[in-house]
């Protein structure tokens, strides 16, 4: 990580605080048995520190709660709509703007037009929601992480890549099943690592070369352009908007879930180039989501998503946000905690194998250490491998599980000061610790699909 410039602090300062709960440990062992150690059912009155996610739980700036009184609730054509499709216009260059409530809601529009059963929908990775909406629709969801991503110790610098060859694989044998290629940038599920430009690229050519749509996956895409800056050749002195320009001017369209880089606590959108896809799509919205110029969301919501959008370009602010991230990361380090490296964009990813060796992935590791950090510290993380991942191997009867079994501590924008930090490296320590008395888990309930959500526990 290059030495951060001038200023070498959070370029704001805080207007409103929200009370902080304090929770005693006999109140936190209650808290878990009731939410069936499932830390979703958690209230969040019973959380310390969330971490969770870094969705729709940064801190909105004074300019953004400004546009909210701004807002126009007009059912069609809101002045609101027009300032948020300019703002999206703006950064991606495609014409077509669609708001969403949120991410996921995009992802069902676009996959619910060109997604049909039996079609492979390639990705470097696809997050859990990306995933079920193409297995909803019957498709078959294709991860292409890069090698090193699966390597928790490799210092690479884009972890977040895809896998070119297999790529290019998979378009050669299956052109005519392949409706679209998605890159999600950051890569969420391989620690929020970011992908390069010289990757993104090189992707784009394939598609351009097998004629398949290329999406981006944007959430945190404001984050990835800072990476590239710091990390990639040639980009040092490009602005991160010129570089979030030539992200999306490799790409056909964009999906975006805003409550990331957008700062916002609700909204969405799809962008793109092509007309007649956009029409498809707006047929199917307005029976769902809501008339085209408001998809599901108030007017004021957009002028919060535009004035987020133009705040997460500002070079500043992303480098105070990442570098939060990157200082806990060392602390980890200093700790002797192991966690992926180097540390995401967005969060910090415990490496399980590494903290609790002697419980087997049957029993959930992943969950039991989540579970103890909140019993420990109050500190709510969540789990990113075999409640999460864990599938059955149609071939052999088995059960698969995901090579990496981690904790992911997602960090809020603008939200919690180093000093939070400190402590939530200190009650990973304190789990550390103790770690050979750390039991594992068992489902007591297991529902079908996106597990984590839904699922109840019980020690073994
Ligand atoms: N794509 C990515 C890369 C995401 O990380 C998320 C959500 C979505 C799509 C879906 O967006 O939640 O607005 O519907 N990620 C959150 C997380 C939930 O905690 O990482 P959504």
């Amino acid at each position: 990580m290059p030495e951060f410039k001038w200023p070498p602090f959070e370029p704001y300062k805080t207007k409103v605080v929200e009370k902080i709960p304090i929770t005693t440990p006999s109140q936190r062992r209650a808290a878990a048995e009731r939410a069936k150690y499932n830390l979703f059912k958690l209230l969040a009155r019973e959380v310390t520190i969330d971490l969770l996610t870094d969705s729709g739980t940064a801190a909105m700036s004074d300019m953004q709660w400004s546009r909210i009184m701004v807002g126009d609730e007009s059912y069609a054509g809101a002045e609101s709509f027009v300032r948020f499709q300019d703002t999206v216009r703006n950064i991606t260059g495609m014409q077509h703007v669609l708001p969403t409530h949120q991410g996921r809601a995009a992802e069902n529009l676009l996959f619910s037009t060109l997604v049909k059963p039996g079609d492979i929908v390639p990705n470097n990775t696809h997050f859990d929601t990306t995933q079920a909406n193409i297995l909803v629709r019957h498709g078959v969801p294709l991860n292409l992480p890069c090698p090193e991503s699966q390597d928790i110790a490799s210092a690479d610098l884009f972890k977040g890549n895809i896998d070119l060859s297999g790529l290019e694989k998979a378009l050669k044998e299956n052109r005519d099943h392949i409706p679209l290629v998605i890159m999600t940038v950051t890569n969420n599920s391989v620690g929020g690592q970011p992908v390069s430009m010289a990757n993104l690229r090189q992707t784009s050519e394939l598609c351009k070369r097998y004629n398949v749509p290329f999406f981006l996956d944007c959430a945190r895409y404001a984050e990835n352009c800072w990476f590239i800056k710091h990390r990639e050749k040639g980009y040092t002195n490009k602005t991160i908007e010129q570089i979030a320009h030539e992200m999306f001017g490799l790409a056909d369209g964009a999906l975006m879930s805003a409550k990331k880089d957008a700062f916002v606590n609700i909204g969405g959108f799809l962008a793109m180039r092509d007309h007649d896809v956009n029409t498809r799509v707006a047929e199917i919205m307005v029976v769902v989501e809501g008339f085209i110029t408001y998809g599901g969301l108030a007017g004021r919501d957009l002028e919060a998503i535009a004035q987020g959008l133009r705040e997460g370009l500002d070079e500043d602010t992303m480098t105070a946000r990442i570098g939060q991230v990157a200082r806990l990361g060392r602390r980890l380090e200093e700790l002797g905690i192991p966690h992926i490296k180097p540390a995401g964009g967005h969060g910090i990813y415990l490496d399980v194998k590494g903290i609790l060796p002697r419980i087997p992935q049957k029993h959930f590791p992943g969950q039991a250490l989540a579970v103890e950090l909140y019993l420990e510290g109050g500190v709510r993380g969540v789990e990113i491998g075999s409640v999460m991942f864990a599938e059955p191997d149609s071939a052999t009867g088995s059960t698969k599980y995901p090579e990496l079994e981690l904790v992911r501590l997602a960090i809020p924008r603008r939200v919690y000061s180093d000093n939070h930090m400190e402590y939530v490296a200190q009650t990973c320590a304190k789990v550390m610790a103790r770690a050979d008395g750390v039991r594992g888990m068992r489902f007591t309930y297991e529902p079908p699909r996106l597990k984590h959500f839904l699922a109840h526990f019980d020690w073994v």
